[in-house]
């Protein structure tokens, strides 16, 4: 069933239950009252009859004054003790031959449905005793068709059933209607959500009201995600490009250089030679390539960081130990204060400053300082080297993927330009900053701020 039509009904019938209960309320408190005040007038007129007759009056004078309040389809009567009629005016015979006269102490009223000429009456007996007015253990009677009820009664649910019906015509007009408001904006969902499932291509819903409500969240949400997954598309598509670019000229080195082979290479032992080397080299090439790739993918999922204390001294004396004995370069650690201690993800911090340490030795012959400061709230690790520097106009640009300032000098250096990427977003992980200061043919100073643990 479409929800449309689900909540049309649905409140369609709850409308009809609240108006039928009101209904029936409002019935019960009509009838009662106006049941109430025709017994009221009924005992008002009792009194006013027990007022105007007396016994020594004649039996005409009695009878005349008794019909005078005779109103439409009633009897009047005064009853001996016994019940037996002594007077009785009526103008409607066949109601006062149905109810037998009964003598009372006190006022009663009495309601009572009556079968007159086929039809059920209801019909209101007040029974009074008469007192002081001469007559012995007599009571007057006054029984009366409620003829003025009955047809109030209908008037009053004809009424109530014709507003009734007419209140669910309405209510499912408008909730047609309503329905129909609340239920474009998630149809122009559905429609753009199936026009991506058919072609693939992320789209956007179009939003044409600002109507800030929770529809328009939602679409604004799913919005946002399909920017987001646009964008991962986007450089996914763009990483693949790039990466197989960069595979292309080590495989092209490769391939040439075995053909050499295969020509003459078997013969010329020199160039046999050569061409072994050279394959190595490029094959390593790819294969330092492969693993940095694997660094990007892994980095741009966004991993959670496995967080820890880490004491900036001993950990850079580590890093720094190792990399003076594997590129036998002059590296020295400065700093003055002890301990130094951050909250960060060890093996990744240590990547970070593996790739900043690997630019500076790739890019200068002389010593290289790293200087570990404290800067208020902060830890500074600062790595300088006094080689060859960036040019001011490239400084924007190294950050990006696969971006080398000498593109042929980073062939003999090895570099795929994904180092400061991949630093760069591990320090962003960290909620940290790398900047970079360098001049051309000074030297270049990289800049890792992190903020300090006050954990011990
Ligand atoms: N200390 C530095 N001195 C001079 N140039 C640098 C220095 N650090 C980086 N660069 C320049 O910035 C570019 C980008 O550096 P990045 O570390 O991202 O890539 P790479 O070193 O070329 O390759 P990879 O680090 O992936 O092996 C380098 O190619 C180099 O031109
Ligand atoms: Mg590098």
């Amino acid at each position: 069933m479409r929800i449309t039509l689900k909540i049309n009904l649905l409140t369609t019938a709850w409308m009809l239950l609240i108006l039928i209960l009101i209904n029936v309320v409002v019935f019960i408190l009509f009838m009662n009252t106006t049941l109430n005040m025709e017994e009221d007038v009924g005992s008002q007129k009792a009194r006013e009859i027990v007022k105007s007759i007396h016994a020594n009056n004649t039996s005409s004078s009695i009878q005349s004054e008794l019909k005078n309040y005779l109103t439409d389809n009633s009897y009047i009567r005064i009853l001996g003790p016994k019940g037996q009629i002594l007077y009785e005016v009526t103008n409607e015979e066949a109601l006062a031959k149905k109810v037998k006269g009964k003598s009372v102490n006190t006022q009663e009223i009495e309601r009572l449905g009556i079968k007159l000429k086929g039809e059920e009456k209801q019909v209101l007996i007040v029974r009074v005793p008469l007192e002081d007015t001469g007559f012995h253990n007599a009571s007057l009677e006054i029984g009366e068709e409620l003829a003025g009820l009955e047809t109030r009664k209908d008037i009053l649910l004809w009424i109530l059933g014709v507003s009734t019906v007419l209140a669910v015509f309405l209510s499912l007009l408008s909730g047609k209607w309503l329905s129909n408001i609340i239920m474009r904006p998630i149809s122009n969902m559905i429609n753009t959500m199936e026009d991506i499932e058919r072609s693939g291509v992320p789209k956007k819903i179009m939003i044409h009201n600002d109507t800030k409500d929770e529809l328009q969240t939602l679409a604004n949400t799913f919005n946002r995600m399909i920017d987001r997954l646009e964008e991962n598309f986007e450089k996914q598509s763009q990483f693949v490009s790039d990466a197989s670019h960069e595979l292309k000229t080590p495989l092209t080195v490769i391939k040439s250089y075995a053909n050499l082979l295969r020509r003459h290479g078997l013969e010329d032992q020199e160039l046999a030679e050569e061409a072994i080397q050279a394959i190595h080299s490029e094959a390593n090439r790819i294969q330092k390539m492969t693993e940095t790739f694997l660094d990007v993918a892994s980095i741009e999922k966004e991993i959670a960081l496995e967080m820890s204390v880490v004491n900036l001294i001993p950990f850079c004396q580590t890093i720094l130990k190792q990399m003076k004995q594997a590129y036998k370069r002059e590296i020295n650690l400065h700093y003055e204060e002890s301990p130094m201690l951050i909250l960060a993800d060890e093996l990744k911090l240590k990547q970070v400053i593996i790739i900043l340490l690997d630019n500076a030795i790739k890019y200068s012959h002389d010593k290289i300082d790293v200087f570990l400061d404290k800067n208020g709230d902060n830890i500074v690790v600062r790595i300088k080297d006094y080689g060859m520097g960036i040019p001011q106009e490239e400084i924007k640009n190294i950050f990006e993927r696969f971006y080398r300032v000498d593109k042929a000098r980073s062939r003999e250096t090895g570099g795929s330009g994904l180092g400061l990427y991949i630093a760069k977003s591990i320090m962003k992980l960290h909620k940290g900053e790398i900047k970079i200061k360098s001049k051309e043919g000074e030297g270049t100073e990289v800049k890792l701020i992190l903020s300090a643990s006050i954990e011990l």
